[in-house]
């Protein structure tokens, strides 16, 4: 089955809300030293973004988390493959994740970052995609809340492909009728 791109988030509506986000954390986080923690891969464009739309310099770690689970979704066993490198003890820190779908990776990593006895650990995700969650976690900075679909460009991927395509795309599957 073939399938085609449908634009969903223009380039001009994220770096609107990128700013917007990033002026939200600048004030929530004046005179505190974040540390910013991307999860790799699909973070790296958003964190390079909300990065230098803050008010001051920040320190960048990132981990790298991989979920087995078959084609678009993920089946909750998450093991990491390359953890942070900075000390978190008495850090504030921000998780700066791409999509936020069933939660299982997200919820993974708050545990583990939580061990290191952080500061405080708050997330900030561009989307939030509702409607598969089977975990609560808290989302603290939210870009856009979707209810569905498979979304590539800005950073997210389908099989490795699109990541660099500067607008968010809704994969849809051609001759399903809707
Ligand atoms: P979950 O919240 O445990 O289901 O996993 C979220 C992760 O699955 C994200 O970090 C992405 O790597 C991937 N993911 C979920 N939905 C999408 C999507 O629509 N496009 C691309 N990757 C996605
Ligand atoms: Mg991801």
């Amino acid at each position: 089955m073939s399938s085609h791109k449908k634009l969903v988030i223009s380039r001009e509506a994220i770096a609107t809300r990128v700013k917007e986000l990033a002026a939200r954390i600048s004030r929530d986080y004046a005179g505190k030293n974040p540390l910013l923690v991307g999860i790799l891969k699909g973070a790296f464009i958003f964190l390079a973004d909300l990065a230098r739309a803050l008010d001051f310099p920040v320190e960048v770690d990132f981990v790298r988390l991989r979920s087995y689970g078959a084609g678009t979704t993920t089946s909750g066993e998450v093991h990491i493959t390359k953890d942070v490198e900075t000390p978190l003890e008495g850090r504030h820190v921000v998780v700066v994740e791409d999509i936020v779908d069933a939660g299982l990776t997200l919820n993974f990593l708050l545990g583990h970052l939580a061990g290191c006895n952080p500061a405080s650990l708050k997330v900030c995700c561009l989307i939030d995609k509702t409607e598969r969650r089977q975990v609560e976690v808290p989302l603290d900075y939210v870009g856009f809340t979707i209810a569905k679909g498979f979304l590539v460009g800005y950073g997210l991927d389908c099989g490795e492909n699109c990541r660099t395509l500067p607008d968010i795309h809704e994969m849809v599957e051609s001759g399903e009728g809707g």
